[in-house]
């Protein structure tokens, strides 16, 4: 571990750095939040692994642009011999070959958040492709490898850069929803801590109060590894907007009350029929704010949605050590030793209890079977019309010579 920063904002939550031959993944060591800022610079696949798993780096978006990187790093790092133990791979099939056990690896590290499976698919058919293209052309031997790792590096920043935007999209999209005063409530960290920048559910709130808005958030501390409390309160408090903690059982009153007009939530997998996966609690919100009228949209890009899982029930839910309910964040151990433990990462809120789902290509509302296929059909027709535009852009200079 190396280095200090002052602001949270100064710096991206996953970042790509180091040489050619030696990249790094660099990420902000979140177990140490809120009290310590420290950067964390991961050079093997396994130092990746373990960030991930625990929760050094995590949220949906985070995990899968970390992921991505982290089979890059592991592809040039091979590439220049560093891997202990492997010699360096010399061709095209060499070097798929580590690419496809890397992504494998990573991939096993979280099963809930379905960023990471995405990302590392990504990054295996980018390598596909590319050695496909390569031998077509008649390319082999050292020279094919050294491509490879070139578009892996290509593809990692392009899922990084995608992040970044995808983010500040769902703002753009999100801050309609907001109105001068509100009291919004969100729930564990979806915050710039689990993205590169922005985040999801609090980009609609930076979004907002870049505007001059004002708003007043309520994070839920989210028992038990408390990130609403570590993450969410310290990010929003760094920006400048009003923030209050409070224990998860405590929003319902706080609801009621009438201190919240919006709730705003992440995700880490939507299902075809609109159920979202996200932290453990999320359903529990979402039944008050049906109970008392307050809008409950799920903010989630379209990395997120995943239309090969039907309903809610298809969706693997992450169980998590004993400990991590029993002891961590005490100063000493609560629970009797021995007591049985349920300690799921996550749960699913059913679809009827989400008002929306605020994506990068706008907001889906029910039925979702319809509303989120014409969110991908949005999506399809950005990328043809992007795909399309250099060639006619280099049309038009061609005309105008
Ligand atoms: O276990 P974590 O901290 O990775 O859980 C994170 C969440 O549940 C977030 O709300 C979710 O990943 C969405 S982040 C855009």
């Amino acid at each position: 571990m190396t280095g200090t920063a002052r602001s949270i904002h100064d710096i991206d939550t996953v970042a790509l750095e180091g040489t050619e031959d030696a990249p790094e993944l660099v990420i902000i060591d979140q177990t140490l939040l809120p009290g310590e800022v420290v950067l964390e610079r991961l050079a093997t696949r396994e130092e990746a692994w373990r960030a991930i798993k625990r929760l050094e780096v995590r949220g949906a978006p985070a995990i899968g642009v970390s992921a991505a990187i982290a089979s890059y790093v592991d592809a040039a790092r091979a590439h220049a011999g560093l891997v202990e133990g492997l010699s360096a791979p010399a061709d095209a099939p060499a070097m798929l070959a580590r690419v496809a056990e890397t992504c494998d690896y990573l991939g096993g590290a979280r099963p809930t958040a379905v960023n990471l499976t995405w990302a590392l698919a990504r990054m295996r058919r980018a390598a596909e492709a590319e050695a496909a293209q390569l031998e077509a052309i008649g390319v082999s031997g050292a020279e094919a490898a050294t491509a490879i790792v070139s578009r892996l590096r290509e593809e990692a920043e392009a899922i990084r850069d995608e992040d970044v935007r995808v983010c500040h999209a769902i703002g753009e999209a999100g801050v309609e929803l907001v109105r001068e005063g509100d009291g919004i409530v969100t729930h564990c960290n979806a915050g710039k801590l689990c993205a590169v920048r922005y985040g999801t559910a609090t980009a609609p709130i930076y979004v907002a109060h870049e505007r001059g808005m004002n708003v007043h958030v309520t994070c839920d501390e989210t028992r038990p590894l408390l990130q609403g409390a570590r993450l969410t309160a310290f990010e929003l408090m760094a920006a400048g907007i009003e923030t209050c903690v409070e224990c998860d059982d405590m929003s319902a009153s706080r609801i009621r009350e009438g201190a919240v007009q919006l709730a705003f939530v992440g995700c880490d997998r939507v299902a075809a029929n609109g159920d979202v996966a996200n932290k453990i609690g999320t359903s529990m919100l979402a039944l008050a704010c049906a109970r008392y009228g307050v809008p409950f949209y799920v903010c989630a890009p379209t990395s997120t949605i995943d239309l090969s899982c039907k309903t809610g029930a298809d969706i693997v839910i992450e169980q998590r050590a004993a400990e991590e309910v029993t002891e961590m964040w005490y100063a000493q151990r609560m629970a009797p030793e021995g007591v049985d433990v349920y300690n799921p990462a996550f749960d699913v809120t059913d679809a009827d209890l989400v008002s929306g789902i605020v994506t990068e290509y706008g907001i889906a509302r029910p039925p979702y079977d319809v509303s989120l296929a014409e969110v991908f059909r949005r999506k399809a027709e950005a990328e043809a019309e992007a795909a399309v535009a250099p060639h006619r852009a280099a049309a038009t200079e061609e005309g105008s010579r």
